[in-house]
């Protein structure tokens, strides 16, 4: 299957640092790929070129087939008009919109226009994966990190994307709220075909829900391998060593 969203030849870097470099890799729906390494690695880096967001001194990124980025040349570089719409960003902190929780789950389908029984029908489904039927009518600002998180990955799955991307959606939230919305991605991927790109610091997390893990130390992405054979072989040294670490701490 033709992945997705795929990244091609990335090269960025900051103040002559490299900070992302990525050869090839490719994301399909209906599958999630977790991406690790050290802080500092990369990771973000590379999910915002992925996602459009920061344009990188080298490459091309492809939605659905479409370039992200105009010319090769730095000084041309520009973001195209390829139409992003299927595709979200969750980030660490949930940046949520005041109002209600209902209100933050409807905003992007009133911008579409979705009409009132399909938005209904949506945010019901969703809210329903999430935990957050019986919180509709709360207040974010009374929420707790892990609610307003799920909130956060609520507002992207109504709108029904093709790609997920997530920056580190489930740190410092409680083991039950982390399960929940592992349970959502799982189900947005199966059900919904989803292709979901998702940076952790947790090891235990990428084992349990995804199909493939990509490793960034340096600033550059050394290996994408199903998860068994990450941690089973670890290939490379560096690889090791930060698996070592992150059993000792
Ligand atoms: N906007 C920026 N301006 C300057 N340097 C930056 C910027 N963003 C990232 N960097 C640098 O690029 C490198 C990669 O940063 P990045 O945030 O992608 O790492 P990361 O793997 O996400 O780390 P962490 O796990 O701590 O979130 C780092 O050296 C960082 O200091
Ligand atoms: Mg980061």
């Amino acid at each position: 299957m033709a992945p997705l969203l795929k990244a091609e030849s990335i090269r960025h870097s900051y103040r002559g640092t490299l900070a992302c470099s990525v050869a090839d890799i490719g994301f399909t729906g209906g599958m999630i790929s977790a991406v690790v390494g050290p802080s500092g690695a990369g990771k973000t880096t590379f999910l915002r070129i992925l996602a459009g967001l920061t344009i990188p001194d080298e490459g091309q990124v492809w939605y659905r087939g479409d370039p992200l980025y105009r010319g090769i040349r730095r000084r041309r570089r520009g973001r195209t008009a390829c139409d992003l719409a299927g595709m979200v960003m969750v980030f660490h902190e949930p940046h949520l919109f005041r109002g209600t929780v209902r209100c933050n789950l409807e905003y992007g389908l009133r911008l579409r226009r979705t009409d009132w029984p399909s938005r209904e029908a949506r945010i019901t489904q969703v809210a329903g994966i999430l935990g957050l039927q019986d919180a509709l009518h709360w207040q974010v600002g009374s929420l707790s990190a892990g609610e307003a998180q799920r909130v956060a990955l609520g507002r992207a799955l109504v709108l029904e994307p093709g790609v997920v991307i997530l920056d580190e959606p489930t740190a410092n939230l409680d083991p039950v709220n982390i399960r929940t919305l592992e349970t959502a991605l799982v189900q947005a991927c199966s059900e919904w075909n989803v292709a979901v790109v998702m940076v952790t610091h947790n090891l235990a997390q990428a084992r349990r829900i995804a199909d493939r893990i990509s490793f960034f130390d340096g600033g550059r992405l050394q290996s994408t391998e199903p998860v068994e054979e990450f941690f089973c072989k670890s290939s490379t040294g560096k690889q090791r060593a930060f698996l070592e670490g992150d059993a000792v701490g």
